[in-house]
């Protein structure tokens, strides 16, 4: 019986902490990220081609992939395109919604917060290498990481790593090309203007 309930408390657990970080959208990042002060992560990552990567599957190069892989669905619906272009794909990112869901009632607060918050969710975001901001992107937890205060991993923030990038960037991709790390890391850096030793 305690076994059982050890267990049981144990799911209930693993299962709360996996709602607890939620997949904000790239544009809850922006207010803080953006000033030349600060680095202008959020303006480095949108010239990056990662800020683009869900346009790309409405290309016709993209249409033709899709095709010749004999898909049922466009590029931009379909499950196996979209798991490397937008965030958090089948894990409580990006879902493929309907003409209804982003044309929510004028009334319908939420409904317009949650089609605000999948349009954030589409290309290659923040959270898809940083993970699911919800919660730390408050200033409070966001300086408390960056003192070490509070460990990143602990309010969902990853360490981010060449093993990140390996999540998209392999043989799965049907455009898939050599990656070298260093290169493609100097392409898209960002980093803090006065990075602190660590
Ligand atoms: C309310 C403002 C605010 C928001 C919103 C915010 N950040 Fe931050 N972020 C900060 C501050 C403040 C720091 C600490 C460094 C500094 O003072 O510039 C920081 C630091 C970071 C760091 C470095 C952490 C470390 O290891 O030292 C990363 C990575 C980061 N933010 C990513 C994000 C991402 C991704 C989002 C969106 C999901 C986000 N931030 C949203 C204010 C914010
Ligand atoms: C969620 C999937 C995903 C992750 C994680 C990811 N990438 Fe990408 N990356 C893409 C996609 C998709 C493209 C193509 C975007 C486009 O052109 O539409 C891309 C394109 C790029 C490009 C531009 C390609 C070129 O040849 O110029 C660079 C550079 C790059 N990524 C670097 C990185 C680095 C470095 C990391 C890890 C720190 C990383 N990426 C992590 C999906 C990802
Ligand atoms: C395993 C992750 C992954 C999957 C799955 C994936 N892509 Fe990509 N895609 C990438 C990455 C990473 C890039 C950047 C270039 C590269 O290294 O392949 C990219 C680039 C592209 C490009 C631009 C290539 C260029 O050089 O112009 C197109 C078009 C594209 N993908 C279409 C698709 C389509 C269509 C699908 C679904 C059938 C798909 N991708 C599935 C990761 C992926
Ligand atoms: C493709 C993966 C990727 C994406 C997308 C990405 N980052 Fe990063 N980020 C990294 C990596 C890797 C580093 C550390 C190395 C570097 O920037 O040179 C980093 C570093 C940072 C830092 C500085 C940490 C420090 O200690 O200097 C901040 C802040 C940050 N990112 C915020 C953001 C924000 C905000 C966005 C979206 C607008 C974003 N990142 C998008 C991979 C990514």
């Amino acid at each position: 019986m305690k076994v059982i309930t050890l267990s049981l408390a144990f799911i209930f657990c693993s299962f709360i902490q996996a709602a607890d970080f939620e997949y904000v959208g790239t544009n809850k990042c922006k207010s803080c990220h953006k000033s030349a002060k600060k680095g202008e992560q959020y303006v480095k990552w949108e010239a990056s081609s990662h800020s683009k990567a869900f346009a790309t599957l409405l290309t016709e190069k993209a249409v033709a992939i899709a095709k010749e892989m004999k898909l049922e669905t466009a590029p931009h619906e379909s499950a196996e395109c979209l798991i490397c272009h937008t965030v958090g794909f089948g894990s409580g990112g990006y879902e493929v919604q309907d003409e209804a869901f982003y044309n929510p009632a004028d009334d319908d607060k939420k409904g317009k917060k949650a089609a605000k918050r999948m349009l954030n969710l589409q290309n290659v975001g923040c959270e898809s290498c940083h993970g699911p901001g919800s919660k730390y992107k408050s200033k409070k937890v966001m300086q408390a990481i960056y003192t070490g205060a509070t460990k990143g991993l602990d309010v969902g923030m990853n360490e981010v790593s060449k093993e990140t990038c390996l999540e998209c960037h392999n043989e799965k991709s049907p455009t898939s090309k050599e990656f070298n790390f260093e290169e493609m890391l100097a392409k898209i850096s960002h980093p803090m203007p006065e990075a602190p030793e660590k």
